[in-house]
C-alpha cells in the first residue's frame, strides 16, 4: 500500500493553540503517563501531545518521538526547545518501513499513535515494532480519526495490535476519534 502521510503544513494546524481549546492532551495523557517513564511517540507532528508527555515524564523520564517527516522534526524541536523540554526529548527520522527503535527493545513504558496509523504503509509490521519497543506490562493508547478511518477499519488496526502481542484493556472517551487502550502481555 501506498503511503498516504500528511501534509507538513497541516502540522502547524495539528500543534497550535486553537486544538487546546478542542481538545486538553494533559486530559488525553494523565491517566497513562508517569515520572520517569519512557515513552515512544511514533508520528508526533509539530509535537502537540509530545511537550505534554514531555512534561509529565519529568526530567528523569524521555520521549522518543519518531516521525517520517524532517519538517514536522524540526518544528518539534523548535518548539521544544522554546518550552524548555529539549532535553527530554529523543526526536528520531523514520525510515518509510521501519521507525528505527531497535535499540529500544523492551524498553517503552508506554506508546502514543495519535492519528497515525491510517497513514502507514503497513499495520502489521508497525504494531510488531511497537510491540518488540514495549516492556511486559506496557501500554499501547492509539487513536484515529472518525472523520478519516471507518468503524471496521478501526477495527482491523485493533485486531492487528492484540496480534501483534498487546491485550485490549479498554475505549477511552477522546474527541472525534476513536481510540483503544491495550497493554503489552
Ligand atoms: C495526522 S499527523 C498526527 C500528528 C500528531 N500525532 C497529532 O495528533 O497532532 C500524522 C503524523 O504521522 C507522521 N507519519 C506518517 N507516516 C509515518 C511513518 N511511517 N513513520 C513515522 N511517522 C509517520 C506524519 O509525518 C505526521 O506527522
Amino acid at each position: 500500500m501506498a503511503q498516504r502521510v500528511c501534509p507538513w503544513w497541516l502540522g502547524y494546524l495539528l500543534a497550535s493553540p486553537l486544538r487546546r481549546l478542542l481538545e486538553d492532551p494533559n486530559k488525553v495523557l494523565a491517566p497513562y503517563v508517569r515520572e520517569c517513564m519512557t515513552v515512544l511517540e511514533p508520528g508526533p507532528g509539530m509535537g502537540f501531545f509530545t511537550l505534554e508527555l514531555a512534561r509529565l515524564v519529568g526530567p528523569s523520564g524521555r520521549v522518543v518521538a519518531v516521525d517520517i517527516q524532517p519538517r514536522m522534526l524540526s518544528a518539534l524541536k523548535r518548539r521544544a526547545d522554546r518550552a524548555g523540554l529539549l532535553e527530554r526529548l529523543d526526536i528520531r527520522l523514520a525510515a518509510p518501513n521501519t521507525l528505527g527503535i531497535a535499540d529500544l527493545t523492551g524498553a517503552a513504558d508506554f506508546t502514543l499513535a495519535f492519528a497515525l496509523v491510517h497513514e502507514l504503509p503497513a499495520v502489521e509490521p508497525f504494531f510488531a515494532e511497537v510491540a518488540k519497543a514495549s516492556k511486559p506490562g506496557a501500554g499501547l493508547l492509539f487513536a484515529e480519526p472518525t472523520g478519516h478511518v471507518k468503524p471496521p477499519d478501526f477495527e482491523a488496526e485493533v485486531q492487528a495490535a492484540i496480534h501483534a502481542g498487546f491485550e485490549l484493556v479498554g475505549r477511552p472517551a477522546i474527541r472525534r476519534s476513536h481510540a483503544a487502550f491495550l497493554r503489552r502481555a
